[in-house]
């Protein structure tokens, strides 16, 4: 089985990232979350992959390079637009050849991995089979209508009124029947090639589509938000190691990943927090739920659940939570900037922060 890793595609819903980078490299724990999707692949015992990628595809080249550091072999597909799934399995025909193959949207997130799903493709070959898993909002997804027997009698692209709650997981195992389909079918009203459409033409030409659902972790990293959860459920299997210098003056909770060439004065941090090569942390506190990228620096500040891009720079920020800042982006206060107005008692104390 080959498997075709979609890393095209805008990013919208990830802008103002997705302006200067694609998404699929933003990291989760200070690693890209397209290298979860490739070490599941790994993982599951499949080698020969194709990467879809568009406009950012020299960084992505640049980041996987041929895939050996994964134990893949990788090989790259462009796509000169972001047409649709469907349309990128169009464009890798020739890669794809007669294989069975799976494909895996590179900004899905499985905490589980993939590996009893494609021994389950491998041992009961279906045309297409589907992970799927309740959402609260399916018209966000595309949804699955599922028999007793696991059977798919429908499938719908973000449905506006969805008639069940089963949303399909960006993680699918096709026949090259799947081939026919994408050629059959016509654009969505949204202008593209929809993989639902393609699995919908397989139902009604009589083929058949299963469905398994899943109880692991799973989120699409379309939106800071998600991004922000995915954060926090990686950082919960976090292992702490300390590899770079942390002054008498700091304190130093629970699981926390320090890279070498790090460094941490006068502060707290307060894991599971991970940071990067060559930050520098003064008198800060710093997590939980927090990961910080490589040469980033914090001063006088408080940050929790919240990710930091390579680059960052934070001064005299007060308190930060649930934020996501990007490369090299400066978030600075005047150390004073306002006055506090005070009527104490004797003998009060009171701390105050910048
Ligand atoms: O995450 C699961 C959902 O993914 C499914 O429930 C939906 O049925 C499926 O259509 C898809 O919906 P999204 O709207 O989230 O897809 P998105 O446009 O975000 O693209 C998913 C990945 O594929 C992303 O890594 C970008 C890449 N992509 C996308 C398009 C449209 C490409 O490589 N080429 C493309 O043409």
């Amino acid at each position: 089985m080959k498997a075709l890793v979609l890393a095209g595609g805008t990013g919208s819903r990830l802008r103002p990232f997705t302006h200067t980078g694609t998404k699929q490299l933003l990291p989760i724990a200070n690693k890209p979350v397209l290298f979860y999707g490739l070490e599941a692949i790994a993982a599951a015992g499949i080698h020969d992959v194709g990467l879809i990628v568009g406009e950012y595809g020299e960084d992505i080249r640049r980041a996987v390079g041929d895939g050996a550091s994964f134990g893949l072999r990788i090989t790259y597909v462009r796509q000169e637009r972001p047409l649709g799934l469907a349309h990128a399995v169009l464009v890798a025909r020739e890669f794809l050849a007669d294989d069975d193959f799976l494909v895996y949207l590179g900004d899905n997130y499985l905490q589980d991995g993939i590996a009893e799903f494609v021994r389950r493709a491998a041992d009961e070959p279906a045309a297409a089979r589907l992970l799927v898993t309740p959402v609260p909002d399916p018209t966000a997804f595309g949804v699955a209508e599922v028999d007793g027997a696991g059977l798919v009698v429908r499938v719908e692209e973000k449905p506006p009124c969805p008639r069940g709650d089963l949303a399909l997981i960006g993680v699918y195992a096709f026949t090259p029947a799947l081939h026919e389909a994408v050629r059959a079918i016509r654009p969505s009203a949204r202008g593209e090639l929809e993989i639902t459409t393609a699995i919908q033409w397989l139902i009604d030409h009589g083929l058949d589509v299963r469905a398994e659902n899943t109880t692991s972790v799973w989120r699409d990293t379309g939106s800071v938000d998600d991004m922000l959860e995915v954060n926090r459920h990686v950082l919960d299997g976090l292992t702490g190691r300390l590899d770079g210098k942390v002054d008498q003056d700091s304190a130093v909770v629970g699981r926390v990943s320090l890279a070498e060439g790090a460094v941490v004065r006068g502060s707290r941090i307060v894991g599971p927090v991970i940071i990067g090569p060559g930050s520098v942390i003064s008198n800060a506190v710093i997590g939980p739920y927090t990961s910080i990228g490589a040469n980033c620096r914090v001063r006088d500040s408080s940050i929790e659940a919240s990710v930091l891009l390579d680059g960052a720079d934070v001064e005299h920020a007060g308190r930060i939570e649930r934020s996501f800042i990007g490369r090299d982006a400066v978030v600075a206060a005047p150390p004073f900037p306002y006055a506090h107005r005070l009527v104490l008692g004797d003998h009060s104390k009171v701390h105050l922060n910048p």
